[in-house]
């Protein structure tokens, strides 16, 4: 029997990879896809990857329970993937009622419609680094306290939680990633690793003379996003629903990473590279570090792409667009 997978943040870029795994394992896929003036490009992602038509797009919006339910009764998923969210940490101080709302509250109305229509269904939520903030322990386990530093990582924190209580109160497998950042050439362009690969892109071909960036000394445990649907994927799989921590047991500054990229396309970073305090955070994060011992141990789950190898393939994808650009 082909199994049915429900994304939620399809559109997105794990929605993108996590489908193109699926497919390959012989999913037929369906994604939420919410009403945009702009149709017709919401699925670049969906495009760049040659699974757009692959897949089955449903209108629906996380706000709103009954379109999620609607989906749920035509679907009737085997897995459902929720990974839509506002998911850019800065925006999250702008409009932190919305992300309270999506990225927290909206979790709920998944698992409802998913306790209408499909309890037996296994869940996955995309949960965040993020919620350990301000760091309780050098490296965060799944054991680690949270201590949350910014209204994203409040909301996650919400939503992580109450995925842990319907697993509890009513036995759904229900199973929470706590997925470290992970990046690729499909990044949004506003998330410091793309915002690098596509500045110095720019830099080499002449359409740009500088990069301005905010806190530098910031570290993060970067991984490929490629590598990690693959841990999304596997938790589902279990026999018992559980929480994981997904990440590479390496921690790099800011300022490392954007070496990498300058260093790539042979050019002298502080030649180019600007702190502008508008980049700066109300509250940071200073650094994060995952421990994925069980999820190596358990899910026999472990990252294969190197920072150094991402960081390449995304500035080299960034010259490409470049390039072939037509208002570029
Ligand atoms: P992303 O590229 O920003 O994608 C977010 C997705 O959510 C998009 O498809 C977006 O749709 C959708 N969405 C937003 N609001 C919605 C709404 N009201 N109704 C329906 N869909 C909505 O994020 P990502 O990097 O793929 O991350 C996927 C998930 O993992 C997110 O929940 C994120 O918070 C979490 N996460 C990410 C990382 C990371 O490093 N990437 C790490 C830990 C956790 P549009 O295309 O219409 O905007
Ligand atoms: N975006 C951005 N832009 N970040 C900058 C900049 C800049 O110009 N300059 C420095 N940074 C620093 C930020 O202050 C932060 O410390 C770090 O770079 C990473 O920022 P982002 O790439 O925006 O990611 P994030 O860590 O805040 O959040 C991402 O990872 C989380 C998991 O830990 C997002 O993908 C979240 O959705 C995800 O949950």
């Amino acid at each position: 029997m082909t199994k049915r997978a429900l994304i939620t943040g399809i559109t997105g870029q794990d929605g993108a990879y996590l489908s193109q795994f699926l497919l390959g394992k012989g999913y037929e896929v369906f994604g939420v896809i919410r009403r945009s003036s702009h149709r017709g490009v919401e699925d670049h992602r969906l495009r760049w990857l040659g699974v757009a038509d692959k897949v089955t797009l449903l209108d629906g919006d996380l706000a709103d329970l009954s379109s999620i339910v609607r989906i749920m009764q035509q679907v009737k998923p085997d897995e459902i993937y929720n990974l839509a969210a506002q998911s850019f940490v800065a925006s999250s101080w702008q409009q932190p009622v919305l992300t309270a709302n999506i990225t927290g509250v909206a979790v709920t109305t998944m698992l409802e419609a998913m306790r209408i229509v499909k309890p037996e269904a296994h869940f996955y939520q995309a949960s965040s680094s993020e919620m350990f903030g301000l760091i309780q322990e050098e490296m965060q386990s799944e054991k680690t306290p949270f201590y949350p530093r910014s209204p994203y990582a409040v909301a996650k924190l919400y939503g992580h939680w109450i995925t842990v209580n319907y697993r509890e109160s009513f036995g759904f497998h229900a199973s929470s990633g706590i997925l470290f950042n992970h990046e690729s050439p499909l990044r949004g362009t506003e998330f410091v690793t793309r915002k690098v690969t596509d500045g110095v892109a720019r830099i080499k071909l002449g359409k740009a003379h500088e990069l301005r960036l905010g806190n530098i000394d910031a570290k993060r445990d970067w991984g490929h996003a490629r590598d990690y649907v693959r841990a999304m994927w596997l938790m589902l799989q279990q026999e018992k629903a559980d929480d994981y921590v997904v990440a590479t047991g390496r921690t790099t500054t800011v300022r490392d990473m954007c070496q990498i990229a300058f260093e790539h396309v042979g050019l002298d970073m502080d030649k180019y590279l600007i702190i502008d305090p508008a980049f700066y955070r109300p509250a940071e994060v200073d650094v994060l570090l995952g421990n994925p011992a069980k999820a190596q141990q358990k899910l026999r789950w472990t990252a294969e792409i190197s920072l150094e190898e991402m960081i390449k393939e995304m500035v080299d994808a960034d010259l490409e667009r470049w390039r072939t650009a037509v208002d570029g």
